[in-house]
């Protein structure tokens, strides 16, 4: 049976079983916040299962467009990686609204399954799952269907948590759901995997064809469960899996709608497949088509659809999932040598295929491939500029690891994925420094929630011709003409009070980030509204001003007044100018091997990560500090130029990693001079203080290592400074209070406090000891003979490891030839012991008593066969793990 033919013959058997046949609703899911997209049959008919919409049918059956990416049941990685697993299927479903419940909900699957009239499977190839605690839906399998209880398994809660069980199905994280039963068919034993609930179940040997969701509950977002009204039936069956059993074969992608559709993916990305064909053709199988095309394959199903249900790729929510399936689609077919825009020619196939059943993708063509077509060529742009910037980079790369600091920034900038990097690295034997990459990640998004910000893919929105003019070097206020304006990721004329938008301006005194140096906040206004401009980037040459109407409205070509927020702007400089005296500085105390990494200028404080094997001394750090003050007060101007590069070489000014730089660099000099040359002088198009003096204090607030080789500097400036000084003193000063120190005394009094706590300490072990022994004398009373050998086991409160032992000398002491047993118990931890004399190791040795008592507990532990001790966290099987050693004892 072809596909079509089974999705028929499914909708008739239930229209003959009087369900009425419903049309497949859209993948945008009506008026339902709480799901991303459609991902089951029973979405549409969500109210009905509530109670709150009655329709004049009370039995439904339909087949529906599902997309599993994004969401509760997201299938996106999986891929292309299984037989099984799709971003985009079809799912037939029978339901019943108060209607039948679980008995009939069986009977018909496995009549429509098993009959000859309809599909006819051999039984005998057939599984049923249950939920653990369903009686009922065991029984109706068992005793009316005639199904050997062997082949029906019950599966509890699975995953981690009441009700979170392969077999409870929910729509999302709210809504009806309700205990299920699964229907498995197996492949056969060629192939691998397991049933369900064992450790291969994972393998594509018995797939899960039907499941039948027996609808009770409706959870509401406190974690409730409340009863429905009316107990109800929802159930789905994937059509790609069962037409894979019924045309015999393993794989969803061994299909005939997949064979056409991968046949003419491979067509269009140029791939030639003639080897495969033929050695198919010879054997009589499908075509085993590579994995990359089958994330093709499938993905196409999903975009188009998607596309045809109104969703367009954009930043956030719906339409950034839609734009990640579309870059996930592209990279893999880039992979097998796609050149040039290739995915949406992947439509017509599609219609070829599908669209009879579905007249939206006709109906919508011209659409799905021009959306497809620009997203592809955005996205083509980005990975250009990505790439030659990686190349710079390995050009320059010494050793065989691409910093983090790197990766990070062909992620942030040019929407590079790591994976990707991670991809070209390995083709020339380099890895990624996928740590210091999450450190960036890290403080990325720590960034972000400290500015409140959303974050944003400038380059995949901002499509300008021409660059924004900057003129803010000199001023922090300024006069631009609005010459593009964006709104969820979308250009727009115009935006009114409460729209988030993208602005670019032809001429602005806004600072965009780059070079560390964060972008300028501040606001826009003219006649007609204001804007809170909470974030300034750059997208090529243009200027991208992120931020809040917060008053009326603002519209293209409109000239508005520009006015950054001065007083961050000026602590920002004063942390870029330390920036560059810190690096200066460092060189000179640590070397000339010190090469910045990375660097992040904010107004609060500085972040400056560079190349270094060692951490640095705190004496070092000292110096640093001093070297850098006596810059700041030595107040010297702040000089910058432009000049062509050869020259700026030859004046002596670093280069920093990771910049582009044009022809013309802006050279910055500050500081005092030394023989001819200032302190400092790097290119940099940052903003800067006019003299050193600005900066008004160096303090350096940190030190650490990020990744291997690197390490960072944080440091503050100006009255942050001065607060952070304050602070110190004020610590010192409460110190002094509880010490009852005078100034000047605190390190004295320390230690004197320090050297009495040490006395003390020694002081309560020895007391220790000595109730140890009395503890001992009292245990005594507790020995047992177990196996004919004096047996003492015993569990002690409020002992760790050490005094456990200075408890066990004490009783060894006073009992001979015996098996001493003990356990303390601290807070949450356990602490193990135990000895055997010498007599009895030969049966019994002390570190497999604490091998298996850890063992049983969780913990860790083993030694000699005279002495052994453990630990493990104190948990609820502790008193009968304890209780049951009596019993191990006595079999040895
Ligand atoms: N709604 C159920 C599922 O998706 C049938 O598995």
């Amino acid at each position: 049976m072809t596909s079509a033919e089974i999705r028929e013959a499914f909708l008739r058997y239930f229209e003959s079983q009087g369900h009425t046949r419903v049309a497949s609703s859209s993948l945008v899911p009506a008026n339902d916040p709480t799901l991303l997209f459609t991902n089951a049959g029973m979405n549409q008919f969500k109210d009905c299962f509530l109670g709150l919409e009655k329709r004049d049918y009370v039995r439904a059956t339909s087949s529906q467009k599902c997309v599993r990416a994004g969401g509760k049941h997201n299938d996106l990685d999986n891929v292309g990686y299984t037989a099984r697993h799709h971003t985009f299927f079809e799912m037939l479903g029978n339901f019943s609204f108060g209607d039948y419940f679980k008995r009939d909900a069986i009977k018909f699957a496995w009549e429509f399954l098993t009959s000859e009239k309809w599909l006819a499977l051999p039984k005998d190839k057939l599984y049923a799952t249950v939920y653990h605690t369903d009686d009922e839906a065991f029984d109706i399998w068992n005793k009316e269907i005639g199904l050997d209880a062997s082949r029906i398994i019950r599966i509890g809660d699975n995953k981690g948590g009441q009700y979170a069980s392969d077999n409870f199905w929910a729509m999302g994280d709210t809504g009806p759901c309700g205990p299920c039963s699964e229907i498995f068919f197996d492949h056969g034993d060629h192939i691998w995997g397991g049933l369900p609930g064992t450790p291969e179940e994972d393998g594509d040997r018995f797939i899960e064809i039907w499941n039948n969701v027996f609808m009770q509950f409706n959870r509401t977002a406190d974690g409730v469960l409340h009863a429905l009204p009316a107990p109800s039936v929802d159930t789905g069956m994937g059509l790609e899996r069962i037409s894979a059993v019924l045309q015999h074969v393993n794989s969803n992608y061994e299909i005939d709608l997949f064979q056409n559709l991968l046949k003419s993916a491979a067509q269009i990305i140029g791939l030639d497949t003639a080897a495969l064909e033929t050695e198919a053709a010879a054997n009589n199988t499908p075509v085993n088509y590579p994995a990359s095309l089958k994330v093709v394959a499938d993905h196409a199903r999903s975009c188009c659809f998607l596309i045809a249900d109104g969703v367009n790729p954009s930043n956030e929510g719906r339409g950034y999932v839609l734009r990640r399936i579309i870059r996930r689609a592209v990279r893999h077919g880039n992979k097998l040598g796609a050149t040039g825009s290739f995915f949406y020619k992947m439509l017509q196939p599609l219609v070829d295929v599908m669209g009879i059943a579905y007249p939206e993708l006709e109906a919508n063509k011209a659409r799905i491939e021009a959306l497809l077509l620009k997203e592809e060529e955005q996205f083509a742009k980005t990975l250009e500029q990505g790439l030659k910037l990686l190349e710079g980079e390995l050009a320059n790369l010494k050793g065989s690891v691409i910093p983090g600091a790197v990766v990070f920034k062909l992620y942030d900038t040019y929407g590079f994925p790591a994976d990707l990097t991670a991809d070209i690295a390995r083709e020339r034997d380099l890895t990624i420094d996928e740590a210091g990459f999450e450190v960036e990640m890290a403080a990325q998004r720590q960034r972000a929630r400290d500015a409140g910000k959303f974050a944003i893919d400038y380059n995949s929105i901002v499509n300008v011709e021409g660059e924004t003019q900057f003129d803010g070097y000199d001023a922090t206020h300024g006069q631009g003409q609005i010459i593009a304006i964006y709104k969820d990721g979308e250009q727009v004329t115009e935006v009114n009070e409460g729209d988030e938008a993208l602005i670019v301006l032809n001429q602005t005194p806004f600072y965009a980030e780059s070079g560390g140096q964060i972008g300028d906040t501040g606001l826009f206004k003219n006649e007609t509204g204001i804007f809170e401009v909470q974030d300034t980037k750059k997208s090529g040459g243009a200027f991208v001003h992120q931020g809040i109407v917060t008053m009326g409205s603002l519209k293209a070509t409109q000239s508005v007044d520009a006015i950054v927020k001065a007083d961050i702007r000026e602590a920002t400089a004063r942390n870029h100018s330390a920036t560059h005296l810190l690096h200066a500085a460092l060189r000179q105390v640590l070397g000339a091997h010190v090469q910045q990494k990375g660097s992040l200028v904010a107004s609060d404080i500085l972040r400056f990560d560079f190349a270094n094997d060692q951490p640095v001394t705190f004496e070092q750090l000292q110096q640093v500090e001093r070297i850098v003050n006596r810059e700041v007060i030595a107040n010297t101007a702040v000089s910058t130029e432009l000049l062509d590069i050869e020259s700026a070489q030859e004046k002596g000014a670093m280069m920093l990693f990771g910049e582009k730089y044009g022809d013309e660099v802006r050279v910055l000099s500050m500081g005092s001079m030394v023989e001819d040359k200032n302190f400092s002088i790097e290119l940099c198009g940052g903003i800067h203080v006019k003299r050193t003096g600005d900066i008004g204090l160096f303090k350096i607030t940190s030190e650490g290592g990020v990744a291997a080789g690197v390490r960072r500097i944080e440091a503050v400036t100006g009255t942050k400074a001065v607060e952070v000084i304050q602070k110190a003193d004020s610590d010192i000063q409460q110190i002094n209070g509880l010490l009852k120190a005078q100034k000047d005394q605190t390190v004295e009094k320390v230690e004197a406090t320090v050297e009495t706590a040490h006395q003390l300490q020694k002081h309560i072990e020895q007391l220790n000891q000595k109730l140890a022994n009395f503890q001992a004398a009292e245990l005594l009373s507790q020995v047992q003979t177990i196996a004919g050998r004096s047996t003492l086991i015993t569990t002690v409160q409020g002992m760790d490891a050490k005094s456990l032992r200075n408890l066990h000398d004490g009783v060894k002491s006073k009992l001979d030839n015996a098996v001493i047993v003990l356990a303390g118990i601290e807070g949450d931890k356990v602490s193990l012991l135990a000895s055997v004399a010498k007599d009895f190791t030969a049966n019994i040795k002390a570190g497999d008593i604490i091998k298996h008592l850890s063992q049983e507990l969780g913990g860790k532990g083993g030694g000699k066969p005279d002495l052994a001790q453990g630990g493990a966290p104190l948990n609820e099987k502790f008193a009968s793990v304890i209780a049951g050693l009596t019993a191990w004892l006595e079999a040895k």
